[in-house]
Protein backbone atom coordinates (compact mmCIF):
# COMPACT_ATOMS: atom_id res chain seq x y z
CA UNK A 1 0.00 0.00 0.00
CA UNK A 2 1.91 3.16 -1.62
CA UNK A 3 1.36 6.77 0.80
CA UNK A 4 -1.70 7.55 -2.02
CA UNK A 5 -3.55 4.77 -1.25
CA UNK A 6 -2.63 4.78 2.54
CA UNK A 7 -4.44 8.00 1.87
CA UNK A 8 -7.36 7.63 0.04
CA UNK A 9 -8.31 4.72 3.10
CA UNK A 10 -7.81 7.22 5.71
CA UNK A 11 -10.23 9.51 3.97
CA UNK A 12 -12.23 6.65 3.59
CA UNK A 13 -12.28 6.10 7.60
CA UNK A 14 -12.76 9.99 8.08
CA UNK A 15 -16.45 9.84 5.91
CA UNK A 16 -17.40 6.60 7.78
CA UNK A 17 -16.63 8.24 11.45
CA UNK A 18 -18.70 10.82 10.09
CA UNK A 19 -16.26 13.71 10.65
CA UNK A 20 -15.13 16.47 7.89
CA UNK A 21 -11.66 16.81 9.01
CA UNK A 22 -9.30 14.58 10.89
CA UNK A 23 -6.17 17.26 13.07
CA UNK A 24 -3.57 14.54 12.96
CA UNK A 25 -0.59 15.51 15.97
CA UNK A 26 0.79 12.17 16.42
CA UNK A 27 4.21 12.24 14.54
CA UNK A 28 4.32 8.73 13.96
CA UNK A 29 0.54 8.76 12.07
CA UNK A 30 1.99 12.03 10.54
CA UNK A 31 4.96 10.39 8.66
CA UNK A 32 2.57 6.93 7.81
CA UNK A 33 0.16 9.07 6.10
CA UNK A 34 2.46 11.49 4.68
CA UNK A 35 6.33 10.77 4.58
CA UNK A 36 7.02 14.12 6.98
CA UNK A 37 10.03 12.83 9.73
CA UNK A 38 10.19 16.26 11.13
CA UNK A 39 9.53 16.53 15.20
CA UNK A 40 7.24 19.79 14.67
CA UNK A 41 4.65 18.81 11.76
CA UNK A 42 0.27 18.58 12.18
CA UNK A 43 -1.46 17.14 9.26
CA UNK A 44 -4.92 18.34 8.41
CA UNK A 45 -7.01 16.29 6.62
CA UNK A 46 -10.44 17.67 5.26
CA UNK A 47 -12.64 16.44 2.72
CA UNK A 48 -11.13 17.32 -0.58
CA UNK A 49 -7.46 18.64 1.36
CA UNK A 50 -4.72 17.60 2.74
CA UNK A 51 -2.23 19.84 4.43
CA UNK A 52 1.06 19.37 6.46
CA UNK A 53 1.82 22.45 8.84
CA UNK A 54 5.73 22.70 9.89
CA UNK A 55 7.86 25.24 10.72
CA UNK A 56 10.59 27.01 8.59
CA UNK A 57 13.08 24.51 9.99
CA UNK A 58 11.78 21.62 7.79
CA UNK A 59 9.85 23.31 5.08
CA UNK A 60 12.33 22.18 2.60
CA UNK A 61 12.49 18.58 4.00
CA UNK A 62 8.85 18.01 3.81
CA UNK A 63 8.64 18.92 0.27
CA UNK A 64 10.92 17.06 -0.95
CA UNK A 65 10.01 14.59 1.27
CA UNK A 66 5.96 14.28 1.63
CA UNK A 67 3.91 12.63 -1.17
CA UNK A 68 0.18 14.13 -1.87
CA UNK A 69 -0.10 17.10 0.48
CA UNK A 70 0.32 20.72 0.68
CA UNK A 71 3.03 22.08 3.04
CA UNK A 72 2.53 25.09 4.85
CA UNK A 73 4.93 27.12 6.85
CA UNK A 74 3.78 28.01 10.38
CA UNK A 75 4.72 29.79 13.27
CA UNK A 76 6.58 27.40 15.84
CA UNK A 77 3.50 26.01 17.34
CA UNK A 78 1.98 25.43 14.10
CA UNK A 79 -1.40 27.01 15.59
CA UNK A 80 -1.30 30.41 13.52
CA UNK A 81 -2.51 29.00 10.53
CA UNK A 82 -4.64 26.01 11.65
CA UNK A 83 -7.90 27.95 11.30
CA UNK A 84 -7.59 28.55 7.87
CA UNK A 85 -7.33 24.87 7.10
CA UNK A 86 -9.41 22.92 9.14
CA UNK A 87 -12.63 24.50 7.65
CA UNK A 88 -15.28 23.80 9.56
CA UNK A 89 -18.01 21.00 10.88
CA UNK A 90 -17.26 18.20 13.02
CA UNK A 91 -13.31 18.19 13.14
CA UNK A 92 -11.46 14.85 15.09
CA UNK A 93 -8.47 14.83 17.04
CA UNK A 94 -6.30 12.80 18.61
CA UNK A 95 -7.32 12.66 21.99
CA UNK A 96 -4.83 9.58 23.02
CA UNK A 97 -2.34 12.29 22.00
CA UNK A 98 -3.24 16.13 22.29
CA UNK A 99 -2.04 17.36 25.71
CA UNK A 100 -4.96 20.17 27.53
CA UNK A 101 -3.02 22.57 26.79
CA UNK A 102 -2.73 22.05 23.24
CA UNK A 103 -6.78 21.00 23.35
CA UNK A 104 -6.95 24.65 24.50
CA UNK A 105 -5.32 26.14 21.60
CA UNK A 106 -7.24 24.48 19.13
CA UNK A 107 -10.47 25.32 21.03
CA UNK A 108 -9.28 28.75 21.14
CA UNK A 109 -8.32 28.60 17.62
CA UNK A 110 -11.18 26.71 16.19
CA UNK A 111 -14.30 28.44 17.70
CA UNK A 112 -16.62 27.53 15.20
CA UNK A 113 -16.27 24.36 14.83
CA UNK A 114 -17.01 20.85 16.85
CA UNK A 115 -13.81 19.84 18.08
CA UNK A 116 -14.21 15.73 18.27
CA UNK A 117 -11.94 13.36 20.54
CA UNK A 118 -10.71 10.32 18.61
CA UNK A 119 -8.76 7.29 19.33
CA UNK A 120 -7.10 4.68 16.99
CA UNK A 121 -8.56 6.18 13.91
CA UNK A 122 -4.23 6.33 12.23
CA UNK A 123 -3.65 3.03 13.70
CA UNK A 124 -6.29 1.30 12.82
CA UNK A 125 -4.48 1.16 9.48
CA UNK A 126 -1.42 0.69 10.54
CA UNK A 127 -1.80 -2.48 12.68
CA UNK A 128 -1.60 -4.72 8.97
CA UNK A 129 1.95 -4.48 7.87
CA UNK A 130 2.02 -3.91 3.60
CA UNK A 131 4.84 -5.86 2.27
CA UNK A 132 7.26 -2.82 2.08
CA UNK A 133 6.96 -2.20 5.89
CA UNK A 134 7.73 -5.90 6.78
CA UNK A 135 10.39 -5.39 4.39
CA UNK A 136 11.84 -2.99 6.54
CA UNK A 137 11.15 -4.60 9.73
CA UNK A 138 12.86 -7.96 8.52
CA UNK A 139 16.05 -6.08 7.80
CA UNK A 140 16.23 -4.31 11.41
CA UNK A 141 15.85 -8.03 12.42
CA UNK A 142 18.35 -9.29 10.54
CA UNK A 143 21.26 -6.37 11.40
CA UNK A 144 20.19 -6.87 15.10
CA UNK A 145 20.86 -10.82 14.43
CA UNK A 146 24.23 -9.50 13.24
CA UNK A 147 25.23 -7.52 17.24
CA UNK A 148 23.61 -10.94 18.91
CA UNK A 149 25.76 -12.78 16.69
CA UNK A 150 29.11 -10.69 17.74
CA UNK A 151 27.82 -10.71 21.78
CA UNK A 152 27.68 -14.95 20.99
CA UNK A 153 30.84 -14.86 18.96
CA UNK A 154 32.79 -12.73 22.02
CA UNK A 155 30.99 -13.33 25.59
CA UNK A 156 30.94 -10.60 27.49
CA UNK A 157 34.18 -10.18 27.98
CA UNK A 158 34.87 -8.62 31.53
CA UNK A 159 32.90 -5.49 30.22
CA UNK A 160 29.90 -3.64 32.24
CA UNK A 161 26.50 -3.79 31.32
CA UNK A 162 26.47 -0.18 29.84
CA UNK A 163 29.61 -1.37 27.98
CA UNK A 164 28.10 -4.21 26.21
CA UNK A 165 24.72 -1.87 25.21
CA UNK A 166 26.72 0.83 23.48
CA UNK A 167 28.56 -1.50 21.73
CA UNK A 168 25.62 -3.58 20.47
CA UNK A 169 24.44 -0.35 19.21
CA UNK A 170 27.47 0.87 17.55
CA UNK A 171 27.57 -2.85 15.96
CA UNK A 172 23.58 -2.27 14.55
CA UNK A 173 24.51 1.27 13.41
CA UNK A 174 28.21 -0.31 11.79
CA UNK A 175 25.61 -2.81 10.26
CA UNK A 176 23.47 -0.48 8.77
CA UNK A 177 20.81 0.71 11.25
CA UNK A 178 19.40 4.20 11.88
CA UNK A 179 20.35 3.32 15.58
CA UNK A 180 18.65 1.42 18.40
CA UNK A 181 14.72 1.21 18.38
CA UNK A 182 14.63 1.51 22.23
CA UNK A 183 17.11 1.64 24.95
CA UNK A 184 18.74 -1.21 25.00
CA UNK A 185 18.76 -3.63 27.95
CA UNK A 186 21.40 -5.70 29.66
CA UNK A 187 20.85 -7.11 33.11
CA UNK A 188 22.65 -9.24 34.57
CA UNK A 189 22.26 -11.34 38.06
CA UNK A 190 19.80 -10.07 40.53
CA UNK A 191 18.99 -6.77 38.28
CA UNK A 192 17.51 -9.43 35.38
CA UNK A 193 14.57 -9.47 37.72
CA UNK A 194 13.72 -6.06 36.09
CA UNK A 195 12.09 -6.34 33.46
CA UNK A 196 12.88 -3.05 31.84
CA UNK A 197 16.25 -3.15 33.48
CA UNK A 198 18.87 0.07 32.53
CA UNK A 199 22.04 -1.23 31.97
CA UNK A 200 24.67 -0.14 34.68
CA UNK A 201 28.21 0.44 34.51
CA UNK A 202 28.69 -2.41 36.67
CA UNK A 203 30.74 -5.49 34.63
CA UNK A 204 28.24 -8.38 34.03
CA UNK A 205 28.05 -10.67 36.99
CA UNK A 206 29.65 -14.55 36.15
CA UNK A 207 27.18 -17.62 36.49
CA UNK A 208 24.42 -15.54 36.31
CA UNK A 209 21.78 -15.11 33.45
CA UNK A 210 21.90 -11.84 31.60
CA UNK A 211 18.88 -10.32 29.40
CA UNK A 212 20.02 -9.14 26.38
CA UNK A 213 16.73 -6.68 24.78
CA UNK A 214 17.15 -5.13 21.21
CA UNK A 215 16.10 -4.14 18.20
CA UNK A 216 17.74 -2.13 15.23
CA UNK A 217 15.57 0.90 13.17
CA UNK A 218 15.87 0.87 9.51
CA UNK A 219 13.62 3.47 6.94
CA UNK A 220 11.43 4.18 11.00
CA UNK A 221 10.34 0.66 11.17
CA UNK A 222 11.87 -1.25 14.49
CA UNK A 223 12.92 -4.86 15.31
CA UNK A 224 12.60 -6.18 18.85
CA UNK A 225 14.21 -8.94 20.04
CA UNK A 226 15.59 -10.90 23.46
CA UNK A 227 17.81 -13.27 24.32
CA UNK A 228 18.50 -14.20 27.98
CA UNK A 229 22.49 -15.58 28.09
CA UNK A 230 23.99 -17.44 30.93
CA UNK A 231 27.52 -16.61 32.03
CA UNK A 232 28.55 -19.88 33.98
CA UNK A 233 26.68 -22.71 35.78
CA UNK A 234 23.62 -21.55 36.74
CA UNK A 235 21.45 -21.78 40.22
CA UNK A 236 19.17 -24.84 39.82
CA UNK A 237 15.88 -22.12 40.28
CA UNK A 238 17.40 -19.93 37.19
CA UNK A 239 17.58 -23.07 35.33
CA UNK A 240 14.15 -24.20 35.72
CA UNK A 241 13.09 -20.16 34.85
CA UNK A 242 14.68 -20.67 31.73
CA UNK A 243 13.33 -24.31 30.73
CA UNK A 244 9.91 -23.13 31.52
CA UNK A 245 10.18 -19.79 30.41
CA UNK A 246 11.49 -21.10 26.30
CA UNK A 247 8.36 -24.05 26.98
CA UNK A 248 6.27 -20.92 27.38
CA UNK A 249 7.54 -19.02 24.05
CA UNK A 250 7.64 -22.18 22.24
CA UNK A 251 4.05 -23.17 22.85
CA UNK A 252 2.92 -19.53 22.09
CA UNK A 253 4.64 -19.43 18.93
CA UNK A 254 3.00 -23.25 17.74
CA UNK A 255 -0.54 -21.40 18.58
CA UNK A 256 0.05 -17.93 16.83
CA UNK A 257 -2.31 -18.08 13.77
CA UNK A 258 -5.35 -15.68 12.00
CA UNK A 259 -8.30 -16.05 14.14
CA UNK A 260 -6.49 -16.44 17.87
CA UNK A 261 -7.69 -13.87 20.12
CA UNK A 262 -4.68 -12.11 22.08
CA UNK A 263 -6.35 -12.86 24.99
CA UNK A 264 -6.02 -16.89 24.23
CA UNK A 265 -2.31 -16.45 22.92
CA UNK A 266 -1.00 -15.01 26.16
CA UNK A 267 -3.00 -17.84 28.34
CA UNK A 268 -0.82 -20.31 26.56
CA UNK A 269 2.24 -19.01 27.67
CA UNK A 270 0.65 -18.00 31.18
CA UNK A 271 -0.88 -21.25 31.06
CA UNK A 272 2.56 -23.22 31.14
CA UNK A 273 4.22 -20.59 33.66
CA UNK A 274 1.53 -20.73 36.12
CA UNK A 275 1.89 -24.73 35.93
CA UNK A 276 5.35 -24.59 36.87
CA UNK A 277 4.38 -22.73 40.14
CA UNK A 278 5.98 -19.12 38.47
CA UNK A 279 2.59 -17.40 37.50
CA UNK A 280 2.85 -14.73 39.59
CA UNK A 281 6.47 -14.56 38.12
CA UNK A 282 5.29 -13.17 34.78
CA UNK A 283 3.78 -9.65 35.19
CA UNK A 284 3.47 -7.91 31.82
CA UNK A 285 1.61 -9.44 28.44
CA UNK A 286 2.49 -11.77 26.32
CA UNK A 287 3.79 -9.01 23.46
CA UNK A 288 2.99 -6.48 21.68
CA UNK A 289 2.57 -5.33 18.13
CA UNK A 290 5.97 -3.35 16.23
CA UNK A 291 6.34 -1.31 13.85
CA UNK A 292 7.07 2.88 13.66
CA UNK A 293 6.56 2.37 16.91
CA UNK A 294 8.15 0.11 19.03
CA UNK A 295 4.86 -0.52 21.20
CA UNK A 296 1.92 -0.72 19.18
CA UNK A 297 -1.20 -2.41 18.51
CA UNK A 298 -2.18 -5.42 18.57
CA UNK A 299 -1.56 -5.75 22.61
CA UNK A 300 -1.00 -9.38 23.50
CA UNK A 301 -2.25 -9.23 26.71
CA UNK A 302 -4.04 -11.32 29.23
CA UNK A 303 -7.09 -8.81 28.86
CA UNK A 304 -6.42 -8.62 25.05
CA UNK A 305 -9.34 -8.08 22.70
CA UNK A 306 -7.95 -8.52 19.30
CA UNK A 307 -8.06 -11.07 16.79
CA UNK A 308 -4.42 -11.68 15.12
CA UNK A 309 -5.05 -10.97 11.24
CA UNK A 310 -2.37 -11.98 8.18
CA UNK A 311 0.37 -9.07 8.05
CA UNK A 312 -0.01 -7.98 12.00
CA UNK A 313 3.84 -8.03 13.01
CA UNK A 314 4.15 -9.00 16.64
CA UNK A 315 6.50 -10.12 19.61
CA UNK A 316 6.21 -13.29 21.79
CA UNK A 317 8.26 -12.63 24.65
CA UNK A 318 7.51 -14.51 28.26
CA UNK A 319 9.54 -13.66 31.35
CA UNK A 320 9.90 -15.06 34.47
CA UNK A 321 11.37 -12.49 37.19
CA UNK A 322 12.61 -14.08 40.65
CA UNK A 323 13.25 -10.94 43.06
CA UNK A 324 16.73 -10.75 44.15
CA UNK A 325 17.92 -13.80 41.89
CA UNK A 326 17.38 -12.77 38.19
CA UNK A 327 15.41 -12.34 35.36
CA UNK A 328 14.69 -14.19 32.03
CA UNK A 329 12.87 -13.27 28.91
CA UNK A 330 12.68 -14.81 25.47
CA UNK A 331 11.71 -12.71 23.07
CA UNK A 332 10.88 -13.05 19.25
CA UNK A 333 8.90 -10.75 16.55
CA UNK A 334 6.99 -12.76 14.15
CA UNK A 335 4.92 -11.75 11.25
CA UNK A 336 1.67 -13.75 11.27
CA UNK A 337 1.03 -15.64 7.71
CA UNK A 338 -2.22 -17.06 6.35
CA UNK A 339 -1.46 -20.24 7.78
CA UNK A 340 0.69 -19.40 11.07
CA UNK A 341 3.39 -17.25 11.45
CA UNK A 342 7.24 -16.80 10.21
CA UNK A 343 10.02 -15.53 12.78
CA UNK A 344 11.82 -12.38 11.89
CA UNK A 345 14.21 -12.71 14.51
CA UNK A 346 16.76 -15.59 13.71
CA UNK A 347 19.18 -16.26 16.35
CA UNK A 348 18.56 -19.87 18.81
CA UNK A 349 16.63 -19.82 21.77
CA UNK A 350 18.01 -22.51 23.21
CA UNK A 351 20.20 -22.09 25.97
CA UNK A 352 23.54 -20.53 25.74
CA UNK A 353 26.45 -20.13 27.77
CA UNK A 354 28.98 -17.36 27.11
CA UNK A 355 31.83 -15.57 29.40
CA UNK A 356 31.38 -12.70 31.52
N1 LIG B 1 12.04 -3.70 24.47
C1 LIG B 1 10.85 -3.65 25.13
C2 LIG B 1 10.02 -4.78 24.81
O1 LIG B 1 10.50 -5.85 24.53
O2 LIG B 1 8.85 -4.65 24.73
MN1 LIG C 1 12.22 -6.24 23.51
MN1 LIG D 1 8.99 -6.30 22.96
Amino acid sequence: MSIESRQQQIDEVIAAEGLDALIVTDLINVRYLCGYVGSNGVLVITRGRRVLLTDSRYMADARERTRGVEVVQAGRDLMDRLADVVGSGRVGFEAEQVSVARQGRFTARLSSVELVPTAGVVEGLRVIKEPEEIAAIRTAAGIADVAFGALIDDGFAGRTEAQVAWDLEGLMRAAGAEGASFDIIVASGAHGALPHAVPRPAPVQANSLVVVDMGARVDGYASDCTRTFATGPLPPDLEEAYRVCLDAQRAALAACRPGVHTGDLDAVARGIISDAGLGERFGHGLGHGVGLDIHERPWLRQEGGEVLQTGMVVTIEPGIYLDGIGGVRIEDQVVITDDGCELLTGITTDLINTSA
